[in-house]
């Protein structure tokens, strides 16, 4: 049987994982890997990226490059040499999935990103294989902050030695802004919604708060209150439109969300018939990134690989849809007539002031606490 070549592009944590992982394969055989200049030190690096994107020998290129540019420059080039694509770069995905995909179609060839959401659980892939229609998508989708979050509480590590650790471990991303503000996640929900539900949620719709303002003294409070903070991707196709946002939520400790820990993800989809399904694994992190990859490169060896369908929905979010209620720590003066309006109990704790809002407009949240981080210290989470 002839095996699968593959060109790989990027030897960073997920590269490495990848080369590894292939050598233990025996239907697949990794062909070259480009390196940027001067890195390429061994015989089967190059640093000539088109070695690997027109050569004829190779059928698929993994992108393990990570960024934008120039990835998405190789991307459209490997495709228009009639190449597979596998990728785990869920911003590129984000960026110019639809493009990408439209040109996968018309050169017969798959754009597969598995590894792009949900690091080594099979999220993607579970739902395209799912036959009934995809009503709900969600769950923690970032290893990083759930790892952050995590060491606070157990181990009552400070934010940033906590991040430190994520970094270290290869989970964090090369600039981890984007797992801490929240982007991270909402780009896994976005490509959830568009592989669950057939749409491209407009990005600048939904609604993301991160772990950037999380604080000691916040987890010392959830901890007193017997509830664990997660940061939670919510998305939901409802007979009105789009609900789709990120936000640290309050959890019970009994619940599986409580129990999910370290770089690990709880991902899960509801189809119309109200069946709820959930996996959990590692979200983060060489090895399991790798191996989502694996499953990818595995499907075009079997032929089941899958490309977006032609015809893709877009929509906006609309979160005035969503009625949530949410935990709000803010100095022990601050007042808005918002606040007045949806506050029902509040609570001093060592200093500051934990207010509990009902009811409130997902969207409206979100907006109210831009406007008061403008001059005020505000953590906020969903309960
Ligand atoms: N930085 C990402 C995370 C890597 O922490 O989840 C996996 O996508």
């Amino acid at each position: 049987m002839k095996k699968l070549n593959i060109g790989l592009l990027g030897y960073g944590t997920v590269g490495k994982a990848v080369a590894t992982l292939l050598q233990e394969q025996e239907n697949m055989n990794l062909h070259g890997i480009f390196r940027r200049s001067g890195k390429a030190d061994e015989s089967i690096m190059t640093d000539l990226v088109d070695d690997l994107l027109l050569n004829p020998q190779i059928d698929v290129i993994v992108e393990a490059m990570g960024g934008l540019i120039p990835a998405y420059d190789y991307i459209k080039k490997a495709i228009l040499n009639g190449k597979h694509v596998v990728t785990a770069n869920k911003a590129l995905i984000n960026a110019y999935g639809e493009e990408l995909n439209q040109l996968a179609l018309t050169q017969n060839v798959s754009l597969m990103f598995s590894a792009a959401c949900g690091g080594g659980i099979p999220f993607l892939p579970t739902m395209i294989s799912h036959t009934t229609p995809i009503r709900k998508v969600g769950g923690i989708l970032n290893g990083t902050t759930n790892f952050i979050i995590d060491k606070m509480e157990r181990e009552h590590l400070s934010f940033s030695d906590a991040l430190k650790q994520a970094q270290s471990s290869g989970y964090a991303e090369a600039d981890p802004s984007n797992d801490l503000n929240g982007i991270d996640t909402m780009y896994k929900l976005r490509l959830a919604l568009a592989i669950g539900m057939h749409t491209w949620i407009d990005l600048e719709s939904i609604d993301v708060e991160g772990i950037a303002h999380l604080k000691d003294i916040d987890i010392k409070y959830f901890t007193q209150q017997k509830y664990k903070c997660r940061l939670m991707a919510y998305g939901e196709k409802t007979v009105k439109g789009f609900i789709a946002c990120v936000e640290p939520s309050l959890v019970e400790l009994s619940s599986l969300e409580a129990r999910t820990i370290e770089n690990n993800n709880l991902t899960w989809f509801e189809n119309k018939d109200l069946q709820r399904f959930e996996l959990s694994g590692q979200g983060a992190g060489g090895l399991p990134t790798a191996s989502n990859v694996l499953r990818d490169l595995n499907s075009m060896i079997e032929k089941t690989s899958y490309t977006l369908p032609s015809v893709m929905n877009e929509d906006q979010a609309d979160n005035q849809l969503d009625h949530q209620n949410y935990l709000i720590r803010t100095p022990i003066d601050l007042n808005s007539p918002f606040l007045e309006k949806y506050t029902g109990q509040s609570r001093v704790f060592s200093g500051v002031l934990y207010r509990t809002l009902y009811e409130v407009p997902v969207n409206e949240m979100h907006k109210e606490v831009l406007r008061l981080r403008e001059k005020n210290e505000v953590f906020f989470a969903r309960t």
